[in-house]
């Protein structure tokens, strides 16, 4: 299996110092994936490192300069055109649909934007495509380039242990997932459903999709309705 490389142009590297930990640190360690951070000062022209300048027609904030960020995306593109996101409120919201998409691609570079924007001549020369996390605005794009980086790398083959399969949990096939229990058998009056006790396989798989439906139902309605569903679910459904 190949490595999924990211490159991150961006102005606070260190800030990606939590991708080192956990599944997504073992999975680099292991050469699955590759999270390397370039930062966009050091391809300032200017004496003082400046990467940003006042907007062209006034206003607040200051704008990041183009030519900075276009040698950042030079020295890592190389002559095989990986794709470039920018991370953006602006753009297609992040989904698994679209993490499954991404985590087919052999190199992603990841353009983290700050102060008040990036020069427009830039991202029309460099982006492929604008990616937000949701509808809400965060100081910078590091944030959300972290979420698709953990989102993408463990739809990769080989990240997720047997034990943490991608495939049973929320959102993977449109449903939330059902709810998990661990020993002990009761905890503060509360006991673990009888179903999972007795190790009958069938009955369990039976249960588990019937608490993916209900909770679905309950919690996300909107989820429900876009959900490719057998008729086995519907008649599930139609008797709760
Ligand atoms: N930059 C600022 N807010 C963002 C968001 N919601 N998604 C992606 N990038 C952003």
């Amino acid at each position: 299996m190949n490595k999924l490389k990211f490159s991150v142009l961006t102005l606070f590297p260190d800030m990606f110092a939590p991708l080192k930990e956990s599944i997504i640190g073992r999975a680099s360690e292991k050469g699955l994936v590759e999270v390397d951070c370039v930062n966009i000062r050091d391809f300032s022209a200017d004496k003082r490192r400046r990467v940003d300048d006042y907007p062209y027609g006034a206003g607040g904030g200051m704008v990041m300069q183009p030519q900075p960020i276009y040698d950042a995306y030079k020295s890592v593109a190389g002559d095989d055109r990986p794709l470039v996101i920018y991370l953006s409120p602006q753009g297609r919201v992040l989904s698994q649909k679209l993490a499954r998409d991404l985590s087919r691609e052999e190199h992603i570079i990841l353009l983290c934007g700050h102060y008040e924007g990036v020069d427009e001549r830039v991202l029309e020369e460099i982006v492929d495509m604008e990616v937000s996390i949701g509808d809400y605005v965060l100081t910078g794009g590091e944030l959300p380039a972290m979420v698709l980086i953990d989102c993408v790398s463990r739809m990769r083959e080989g990240v997720l242990d047997s034990r943490e399969t991608a495939e049973t949990e929320s959102h993977y096939d449109g449903l939330l997932e059902y709810p998990q229990y661990t020993r002990p058998p009761e905890f503060m009056g509360r006991a673990v459903p009888q179903v999972l006790l007795g190790g009958n396989h069938k009955e369990i798989e039976k249960w588990r999709r019937e608490q993916s439906l209900l909770r679905t139902r309950k919690k996300r309605p909107d989820l429900l309705k876009k959900a490719v569903l057998s008729d086995e679910d519907k008649k599930i459904l139609e008797k709760l």
